[in-house]
């Protein structure tokens, strides 16, 4: 496996091409959006620069990094030649569908398909392709380059030697890979999310200001981040389409989203990656720079 496609070029795309790239892998980065791959290329430089300034690489592995990645707006050209795809497009059920089979109409045979979705059915997605045996997830976690853990999600049709070449290759990338089966919100988000959801439920109870219910998570319960900065973090609307994704597929009145995270995304307000959300920050950095008690009329 040398040649690594990796479809949308967003938070997650950018960290997953860095990490493939910095392990020598020949990496394909397709995005609609030519702005996007930009950006992307401008934050995996940014990341490397981080990691010479940690000691973590030398320059020459970040020459080594950037040249291994070229990018693409077609998505027919990206993947032609790909021994794995993984796509980290937006988080939607129907744009991934339609994603996956034009894949598996231009993909060489044998192709191995991944989604990085946080939620949506594998075994759905695997279903509009020729080979859904060759369908598996691969959930990488923000910031990629540095968590360890790969949620490996097998398909109902997903191969025991698909899966068998996921783990070991993402043991090759310095992950720990843990095998999952196909069920609403996976292992990691059926747990996280209610979670999050809690925290903006006692939040809209009015039980305690942000920054309280964050602080008695990280100082109670040894969290390094509140649930609340970790949705910011995420993206409220990925949290809200993953709480929507575990309402529909279990149809448990537990996990329907708080109407609060509702409105936050409906007015546009996302977490970081438009700098409001629970906290706010400065524009293009992740740093906080108001940590109030929660206003609705500001928020
Ligand atoms: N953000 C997280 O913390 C996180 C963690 C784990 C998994 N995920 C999952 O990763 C995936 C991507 O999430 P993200 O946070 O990076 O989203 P994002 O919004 O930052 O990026 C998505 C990118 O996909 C591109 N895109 C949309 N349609 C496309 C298409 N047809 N072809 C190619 N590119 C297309 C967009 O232009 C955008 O650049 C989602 O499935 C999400 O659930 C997210």
């Amino acid at each position: 496996m040398k040649n690594i496609t990796v479809i949308g070029s967003g938070t997650m795309g950018n960290g997953i091409a860095h990490t493939f790239a910095q392990n020598g892998f020949n990496v394909s980065l397709v995005d609609i959006s030519d702005a996007a791959l930009q950006k992307a290329l401008q934050t995996i430089n940014t990341n490397l620069d981080r990691q010479i300034k940690k000691g973590a690489i030398d320059e020459a592995a970040k020459k080594a990094t950037l040249h291994n990645i070229n990018t693409y707006t077609n998505i027919a050209e990206g993947a032609a030649n790909a021994d794995l795809v993984v796509e980290a497009a937006t988080e939607n059920r129907d744009l991934k569908l339609k994603i996956f089979k034009q894949l598996s109409e231009v993909c060489k045979p044998g192709v191995i398909l991944a989604s990085n979705t946080s939620s949506i059915s594998i075994t759905e997605i695997a279903s509009v392709t020729a080979n859904p045996a060759n369908v598996i997830g691969m959930h990488f976690m923000n910031p990629v380059p540095i968590m360890k853990l790969v949620e490996v999600i097998r398909g109902y049709a997903t191969t025991n030697a698909v899966t068998d070449t996921i783990m070991q290759l993402s043991r090759q990338l310095g992950k720990d890979p843990v095998e999952v089966n196909d069920y609403p919100g996976f292992v990691a988000n059926r747990i996280l999310m209610p979670m999050i959801n809690e925290a903006i439920y006692t939040l809209f109870e009015g039980v305690a200001g942000v920054n309280e219910i964050d602080t008695v998570m990280k100082l109670g319960m040894a969290h390094p981040m509140g649930p609340l900065q970790l949705a910011d973090f995420i993206g409220l609307d990925v949290c809200l389409a993953i709480l929507k994704v575990l309402h529909n597929g279990f149809g448990n009145p537990k996990y329907a989203p708080c109407p609060l995270l509702i409105n936050m995304v409906t007015a546009g307000h996302l977490g970081v990656k438009n700098a409001n959300g629970f906290y706010k920050y400065t524009a293009g950095s992740k740093d906080l720079v108001v940590a109030d008690k929660f206003n609705p009329s500001v928020a």
